[in-house]
């Protein structure tokens, strides 16, 4: 197989990942006068981003003046279970509204109030209706408006490129390797500052939101480059993914189904979600039906729904339900937004998810509930960051969006991720800048080192007697739904890590065939190096927490424990093996600690 030659570009901030975080870190970096490169995987636009359908969560007080950052900072700390990173859920809170503001004036379309305003929904764990929101396609939009902005400002967009390491110098990030994904040519980008920003890990998982692209690099590139991760025990399972027909299990179906009145039932026709209230969330959620009915009519300082608990108390409770046997027909439960609402505001509230069923499915969410179940979504674990920032471990590395941990605690209140990626996305792209103008010295980038990385790259087509990597991916995720899921223990996690380490020397021997040009089968090869890291991080750091909190649950350690309140797990590489060590959380200051204290 051919040469590893390859091309070199240089740039003082590379963006790996073109979702919002990566595009919003793009324009930032761009304003501040540095060249900046930006790296898609696969085209501009096409993100997970997209799947944040609902809305973005921003205290603006347009529907409830009543609210403010304090507020959200305080349902943002509660939903993770007070293991969030409280600066970077105070600077979320605080930023959001203008982020979303800054969006409209570049051209974002969002609904409106009968005022004009901005108009925002209710979601789960949102004490007032906060989600700015284009119907359900709020994801599409933000994606679409910031790709526009970005366009203009002279930033060097490289599409169909994946990287496969991180290159150093010294102690220092000083680029990036990999290869283009139609040719199968290699680039090196070198870059005085990198901003991972390539989303999540949902790929390693059997049922996902995810699409392929979500194989968890920007997590393994940072933990192989030096960097520290933290709560990769931590995997959101967002209870309402589509269950049939097989071929679209796992699609999203927005939470904003249930945001705009839609209410979960068993297979015997019960709102089950009433016998599911955690004391945690007690005070604030209706307990009768009546009373939720209020709240979905009114809304005037009633408890909410218990439909709209966080996404972790919700995917449990569905769960449960069909365990004891209570599920609907292909192995889901009941959304219901026809009884409550008319065919006309459902065709205008939730367009896509009308279009997604009646299309996929052959069902008219207008006459008939859908089903659904919980699909692997988000991972709240990644790269350690520094909040102001989001400096990570090592010099030079920068990362936001799903890819950094801490700002999400244990479980992630749905809309906060597009906020998050505004938010810490622009300080991304700020910081790396000031720290490239900052850098003195030249970058040194061993040749040997790349050419090296290049000859590793091409080995899987020189195997004879190899496996198809795609067995190997197949065989991972089944490892981590049935072993690494929704509910887990000791027994199981062992068995993960074990079967783990089998997979990784099965993929140090698959085999592919053909060309490097557009070759499938080589790029799953590649991903399977990272699909494996992020699997052994997920399983390693479930291990470790003997708890449960947010997305970990452990049948054999049901309760919050308050001694693993106070940390996070860390997992960093020792001699080429992954680590994990417990360490102290950062200390909420009196003043927000006050905000607890005094709940109405
Ligand atoms: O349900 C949704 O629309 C997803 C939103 C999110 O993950 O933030």
């Amino acid at each position: 197989m051919a040469t590893a030659e390859y091309e070199t570009h240089e740039h003082d901030v590379l963006i790996i990942g073109a979702g919002g975080a990566g595009l919003r870190a793009a324009i930032e970096a761009a304003a501040q006068g540095v060249s900046v490169g930006l790296v898609c995987k696969s085209l501009l636009g096409k993100a997970h981003t997209v799947m944040a359908e609902g809305g973005i969560a921003a205290a603006l007080g347009n529907v409830w003046p009543e609210d403010t950052w304090q507020v959200h900072f305080r349902d943002t700390m509660r939903g993770g279970k007070m293991l969030n990173n409280w600066r970077m859920a105070q600077l979320h809170a605080q930023e959001a509204p203008d982020r979303v503001l800054e969006l409209e004036r570049w051209g974002a379309l969002f609904d409106r109030t009968k005022d004009g305003l901005i108009l925002q929904r209710d979601f789960g764990g949102h004490r007032y209706a906060r989600l700015a929101h284009v119907g359900d396609r709020t994801g599409l939009e933000m994606i679409r408006t910031l790709q526009y902005h970005a366009i203009h400002q002279g930033i060097d967009v490289y599409m169909e490129c994946k990287i496969e390491r991180l290159i150093k110098d010294g102690d220092r990030v000083a680029g990036a390797f990999g290869y283009w994904r139609n040719t199968g040519k290699f680039v090196l980008f070198k870059a005085k500052a990198v901003v991972i920003a390539t989303g999540g890990i949902g790929k390693a998982w059997k049922f996902t939101s995810n699409s392929w692209e979500y194989t968890g690099d920007g997590h393994s590139l940072a933990l192989w480059a030096g960097a520290d991760l933290i709560d990769m025990e931590f995997v959101q399972f967002h209870p309402t993914g589509m269950v049939w027909p097989p071929s679209v299990r796992g699609i999203l179906v927005t939470e904003g189904v249930r945001g705009d009145g839609g209410t979960l039932k068993n297979s015997k026709g019960e709102r089950f979600m009433f016998k599911y209230i955690p004391e945690f969330f007690r005070s604030e959620t209706a307990d009768t039906e009546a009373e939720a009915d209020r709240w979905y009519e009114d809304k005037k300082n009633n408890r909410r729904t218990p439909d709209l608990l966080p996404r972790d108390e919700v995917a449990r409770a569905i769960n449960s339900e069909l365990k004891a046997g209570r599920g609907s027909p292909h192995g889901g439960v009941f959304l219901d937004i026809n009884t409550r609402r008319p065919a006309d505001y459902v065709r205008k509230r939730l367009p896509s998810m009308y279009h997604q069923f009646k299309e996929l499915a052959d069902v008219d969410i207008t006459r008939e509930p859908m089903e659904v179940g919980p699909t692997c979504h988000y991972v709240m674990g990644g790269v350690r960051v520094d909040a102001d920032t989001t400096a990570g471990t090592v010099k030079g590395l920068f990362a936001a969006g799903e890819s950094a941990g801490g700002m999400h605690g244990s479980n992630r209140l749905g809309g906060n991720s597009l906020s998050d990626l505004l938010v810490f996305g622009r300080r991304a792209g700020l910081y790396a800048a000031l720290y490239a103008k900052d850098f003195g010295g030249q970058l040194t980038v061993s040749s040997a080192e790349v050419e090296s990385l290049a000859r590793e790259s091409l080995e899987p087509f020189s195997r004879s007697g190899g496996e198809n990597p795609y067995a190997v991916q197949a065989a991972l995720q089944d490892v981590m739904q049935n072993l690494v899921g929704l509910i887990r223990n000791q027994t199981e996690l062992q068995d993960a890590l074990v079967k783990i380490e089998g997979l990784k020397e099965r993929a140090n021997k698959v085999r592919v065939e053909g060309g490097r040009a557009y070759n499938p089968g080589w790029h799953t090869a590649l991903d399977l190096r990272s699909l494996l890291t992020v699997a052994e991080c997920s399983a390693r750091a479930a291990l470790e927490r003997r708890e449960s909190r947010g997305g970990h649950t452990r049948e054999d350690y049901p309760q919050l424990d308050p001694e693993w309140a106070k940390v996070n797990v860390v997992l960093r590489l020792k001699n080429g093996s992954i680590t994990g060590s417990r360490e102290p959380l950062p200390q909420m200051p009196d003043d927000l600690r006050k905000l607890f204290e005094d709940r109405q």
